[in-house]
C-alpha cells in the first residue's frame, strides 16, 4: 500500500491506473464499518483508495473537530490489511489553502434529521467529497447506511453533477450487543457504552412493529423515544422518520422509508437508523 499525502502526487498516480478504482473516504480512526467499506470495494473493484482526512468545514463551533480521534499508524495498518491499494492523507493546507472559498450545498435533503441539528455540516461534506472525487477519479465509491442522510445527500449530488461515480451504500456494522460501528464510540465512559445499546433496541422494537403491520409514523416514532427514555444517561437529538428519497417526514410509510435517532451520552452525539421497506 501507498501513502499519499501530496494531491499532485495523487492525481498522477491515478492518471496510471486502469480499470475500476473504488473510493473510500473517511476521517480515520477506522473500525469494522471502514473496513466493510474497504472490503466491498476490493471485492468488487480493480484497485482501491481509501482516504483519511480529518474535514474541518463539517464541524459545527461547538463540536469535536479538535478532540476527534486520530491514530494514523494504526489506521494505515488496517488500511493495508484491509487490501487498499492507495492511502490519500492529505493536510488541511493541502485541501483548504488560504484564500479557498467555494462550496456546495444541498438544497432541501438537509432540511430533516442531523442536517437540521448541524447547521452547515453537509455543505462542508459535500464540499469535501466533490473534491475528492475530483482528485481521486473513482469509478465506484463506498459509503455506510449508519450516515444514511451523508450518502443520499451524496447519491443527490452524483446525479445533481453528472458526476460519473457508481455510489455504493453498505450496511451498518454493529457491535455484539447491537451498538452502530462508530469512531466516536470511544468517547462513551463504561456505563454510557452500556446504555448506548437503547438505540439500535429502539429502532429494533420499532422494525418488530412495522412488520408487525404498523405504519403510523408517530407510534413508530414513540416505540424509540419509549425504549431511549428508559436509558438515565440517554438524551434524545431527534428521532424521526422520513421517505428514503427526499428524507422528508411522512405520517403514514407507504414506500420505503428511514426511521433514524440521534442521542446525546453527556457530550457524545450517537446517531442510528433503519430502513422500512
Ligand atoms: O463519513 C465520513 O467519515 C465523512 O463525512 C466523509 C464522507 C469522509 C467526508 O469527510
Amino acid at each position: 500500500m501507498h501513502v499519499i499525502s501530496s494531491i499532485s502526487e495523487m492525481i498522477s498516480t491515478r492518471d496510471k491506473i486502469e480499470g475500476s478504482v473504488g473510493f473510500v473516504p473517511t476521517m480515520g480512526y477506522l473500525h469494522r464499518g471502514h473496513l466493510s467499506l474497504m472490503d466491498a470495494a476490493r471485492k468488487q473493484t480493480d484497485t482501491v483508495v481509501a482516504s483519511i482526512f480529518v474535514n474541518p468545514t463539517q464541524f459545527g463551533p461547538n463540536e469535536d473537530l479538535d478532540s476527534y480521534p486520530r491514530d494514523f499508524d494504526r489506521d494505515e495498518k488496517l488500511a493495508k490489511d484491509a487490501g487498499v491499494d492507495f492511502l490519500f492523507y492529505p493536510d488541511k493546507q493541502a485541501m483548504y489553502p488560504d484564500g479557498y472559498a467555494s462550496y456546495v450545498v444541498p438544497e432541501g435533503p438537509d432540511r430533516h434529521l442531523c442536517g437540521a441539528k448541524r447547521p452547515g455540516h453537509f455543505r462542508g461534506v459535500m464540499t469535501i467529497v466533490l473534491k475528492l472525487f475530483n482528485i481521486v477519479r473513482p469509478t465506484d465509491a463506498y459509503f455506510g447506511q449508519k450516515d444514511i442522510q451523508q450518502a443520499r445527500i451524496l447519491e443527490q449530488m452524483v446525479s445533481d453533477f453528472h458526476l460519473p461515480v457508481q455510489m455504493h451504500i453498505e450496511p451498518i456494522v454493529r457491535e455484539k450487543d447491537g451498538l452502530a460501528m462508530s469512531s466516536r464510540n470511544v468517547y462513551l465512559n463504561p456505563e454510557e457504552r452500556k446504555q448506548a445499546v437503547c438505540l439500535s433496541k429502539a429502532l429494533f422494537a420499532a422494525k418488530s412493529r412495522f412488520s408487525g403491520g404498523e405504519r403510523d409514523a408517530a407510534i413508530l416514532i414513540e416505540t424509540v423515544q419509549e425504549e431511549i427514555s428508559r436509558h438515565s444517561l440517554a438524551r434524545t437529538d431527534y428521532i424521526e422518520l422520513v421517505d428514503y428519497q427526499k428524507l422528508m417526514p411522512v405520517h403514514t410509510v407507504t414506500s420505503r422509508a428511514v426511521l433514524a435517532c440521534a442521542v446525546f451520552f453527556g457530550k457524545t452525539r450517537l446517531i442510528d437508523n433503519i430502513i422500512l421497506e
